[in-house]
């Protein structure tokens, strides 16, 4: 059974400073797109859909000469979840028989491939929306009870949730749709399954599937690369 990834890559990425657009940034000669569609391949992927911006086709045909597995690029939109529907149109267009969608974030370049099976497999069991999730680290506060006031949250409840989320094709479709008509505000494609009553399935993320999001994840990330090629 083929198994498609949304590859989304059509952020700003201003937190990460001066330079060429996230996902075509290199760690090792390589672009973090490139990387990433790699890793979603070792983990069972066969087809990619990329969103970024169309006029950076050139540059993304460059960085993803040597992919192992098929991709096309389509253009983003002005939020995550409006490039998310993008690539959901253009995956129902490139692989018709889909039933399954893996959504993944370019900005995580090595997301290991146990995860990305473990995601899959999920899916492969029934589940509808799935999502890697790592224990939060720090003790965190919440801001609350007026100005200044804080109170302590209770980590060992806490998840933070990486990607790649898997879903349920025509679920995935349909929670967009409802997101839309009611205007809601998610910040993840899971969030927007349970806004139509889906069940969300959490398995084991992994710290190497760090987001990049400014100049000190990238030498986390950097790390990560030098460790694996030994
Ligand atoms: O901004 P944030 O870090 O949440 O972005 C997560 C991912 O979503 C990044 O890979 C980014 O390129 C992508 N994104 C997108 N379209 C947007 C905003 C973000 O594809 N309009």
């Amino acid at each position: 059974e083929p198994v498609v990834a949304v590859v989304v890559a059509a952020g700003s990425g201003v937190r990460l400073g001066a330079g060429a657009p996230k996902a075509l940034r290199e760690i090792g000669g390589r672009a973090l797109v490139a990387h990433a569609v790699n890793a979603l391949a070792a983990g069972g992927v066969t087809r990619v859909v990329v969103v970024s911006r169309l006029e950076l086709a050139d540059d993304f045909d460059r960085a993803l000469a040597d992919a192992t597995i098929p991709w096309t690029l389509v253009g983003g939109g002005a939020e995550r979840q409006d490039s998310v529907a993008n690539g959901l149109a253009e995956v129902a267009r490139v692989e018709p028989g889909a039933r399954h969608v893996l959504v993944h974030d370019a900005a995580r370049p090595f997301v290991p491939a146990t995860v990305v099976a473990a995601v899959v497999d999920a899916l492969r069991a029934g589940a509808p929306a799935v999502i890697p999730v790592t224990p939060v680290v720090d003790t965190i506060r919440a801001l609350s009870g007026g100005p200044g006031a804080s109170a302590v949250v209770d980590r060992s409840v806490l998840r933070a949730v990486q990607t790649p989320q898997g879903f349920d094709l025509a679920t995935l479709v349909r929670a967009h749709q409802h997101v839309r008509s009611e205007g809601l505000a998610v910040t993840d494609d899971a969030m927007a399954c349970e806004a139509i009553g889906a069940a969300v399935t959490l398995v084991e993320g992994s710290r190497d599937a760090l987001k990049v999001t400014d100049p000190f994840d990238l030498e986390i990330a950097e790390a990560v690369w030098q460790r694996r090629r030994h």
